[in-house]
């Protein structure tokens, strides 16, 4: 690693702790304070993160399939890691956190954590997030140049996400059960 790049790595790291921080306090501050007329504007801003995520996790399996057809050690290849890791990073792990945090007051303040579509949702939620890991570790493997999956398995991946997004809309829009 070049002085050069591990500089910009190291300030991604300041600039996440940051964002963290600034996260945790902003959050602190919506439970402690509580108030009722956040609700819609909290609500604006899960929905904000929901569609900030969802882009990343269906661009990057996306990513993966390009750069599984990328020959390895090729320009190509070696631009490819670099929006993969950016988009993780930048994208997908801070909305992620957000669409966590948001969602959990919503059913916090909102539904006392109540109702069977809320179960069914946070559920399929977690069938995301497990996504999300995997997709996450895939970059390393990418960055490792260990991928040792087709470009048809990146394919199928690239419907997980959009399945269950469809399943979760529809619970929380419709709330069925
Ligand atoms: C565990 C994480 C999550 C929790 C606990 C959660 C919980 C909630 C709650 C309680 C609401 C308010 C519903 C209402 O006021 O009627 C809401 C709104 C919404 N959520 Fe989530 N959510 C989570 C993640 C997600 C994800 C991953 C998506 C999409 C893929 C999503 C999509 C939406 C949408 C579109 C709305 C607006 C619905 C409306 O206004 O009718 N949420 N969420």
């Amino acid at each position: 690693m070049t002085e050069q790049r591990a500089g910009r790595e190291g300030g991604a790291g300041m600039r996440a702790a940051a964002a963290l921080a600034i996260a945790a306090v902003l959050v602190a501050l919506l439970f402690w304070l509580d108030p009722v007329a956040l609700y819609p504007w909290v609500k604006a801003a899960h929905v904000i993160a929901v569609i900030s995520w969802m882009a990343g996790m269906l661009y990057l399996p996306r990513l993966f399939v390009y750069h599984t057809e990328a020959e390895t050690g090729s320009e190509k290849s070696e631009t490819f890691k670099v929006m993969e890791r950016r988009l993780l990073r930048a994208i997908i792990n801070p909305a992620m956190i957000a669409t966590w945090v948001l969602g959990l007051w919503l059913a916090w303040r909102g539904f006392g954590f109540a109702g069977g579509w809320l179960h069914a949702k946070i559920a399929a939620v977690l069938l995301l997030s497990g996504v999300h890991g995997y997709l996450s570790a895939s970059v390393r493997r990418f960055a490792e140049d260990r991928n040792q999956k087709p470009t048809r398995h990146w394919r199928i991946v690239n419907e997980i996400p959009t399945v269950l997004m469809i399943v979760i809309v529809i619970l929380v829009v419709v709330k069925p059960f």
